[in-house]
């Protein structure tokens, strides 16, 4: 596909941030490919996340992309810094530096609760990124790996959905940071439940701010490509579950996929 954005994650919950980038790019091709076989990153050693990486961003490379995006916060936590280094001089965009900087933007001196997964959370990656910009920010952070699960089959709300958040949110949903930094792919689907139990909370997610940083970024290009006024293709990558992905996947895009191609990294 020809100048494409290749764009990867650990499975399906990356379509969050191609939906963002799709609605700010519109006439750009993408190329997503969801390592589903592998899902999920978030509980796997910094090692592995970065072998899996290094492998997902070599397949797009090969695929022509003219940059990528690393959709996934954990492999975008643990691994930006040497995909950087390694495809240079291809841009590499991560979503953690944009998700850090709207955070920060939109908190006030109750400061943030990062939501993210285990490894995520562990790696430090949200809280280094925040400190860095506002160091007398007051940092909170909680794994929140069921999330995943619960979003993975198509829930976005209902019962189930509730207990797992209200689980997870305990000891902070009536005292603490008003803001939420939704340090996830798959979390952005909760967002309208979110908005409803915390009304006064700020909630941030990293893909639309992520969006914004590729377009500013590749702007030149893309203007002239915009200029076309076509709507852009996408390519569907996935390495197990292209049905599951084709079901599924529809959900987290916002719009419906109707072939995904089964690849090995
Ligand atoms: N894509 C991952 C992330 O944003 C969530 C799923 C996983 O654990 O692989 O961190």
């Amino acid at each position: 596909m020809q100048d494409a954005i290749g764009v990867f994650d650990s499975g399906m919950g990356g379509l969050t941030v191609l939906r963002a980038l799709r609605l700010r790019l519109p006439a750009t091709n993408f190329v997503y490919l969801g390592d589903t076989a592998r899902l999920p990153y978030g509980t796997k050693s910094p090692a592995t996340v970065v072998k899996y990486a290094e492998q997902a961003a070599k397949t797009l490379v090969d695929r022509g992309v003219r940059a990528i995006v690393v959709a996934c916060n954990t492999a975008s936590g643990i691994a930006l810094e040497k995909l950087q280094s390694h495809f240079a001089p291809l841009p590499v965009f991560g979503v953690v530096a944009p998700g850090a900087q709207a955070a920060c933007e939109v908190m006030d001196g109750s400061g943030v609760l990062v939501l993210a997964t285990e490894s995520t959370v562990g790696w430090g990656a949200y809280q280094r990124a925040i400190s860095k910009r506002r160091s007398d920010a007051k940092i909170f952070a909680r794994a929140c790996p069921l999330w995943v699960a619960v979003a993975e089959q198509g829930i976005a709300a209902g019962d189930l959905a509730e207990v797992v958040i209200g689980h997870d949110l305990r000891g902070f949903e009536f005292t603490g940071p008003r803001t939420l930094l939704l340090g996830c792919t798959h979390f952005p689907v909760f967002s309208e439940m979110l908005r409803r139990r915390l009304p006064n909370h700020q909630i941030v997610d990293s893909a639309e701010t992520t969006a914004r940083v590729v377009a500013s970024v590749l702007e030149a290009q893309l203007q002239v490509e915009g200029t076309a006024n076509l709507r852009g293709q996408v390519k569907f990558l996935a390495t197990d579950g292209v049905a599951r992905f084709k079901r599924v996947g529809g959900f987290f895009l916002g719009e419906s996929i109707d072939e995904v191609e089964l690849i090995d990294l």
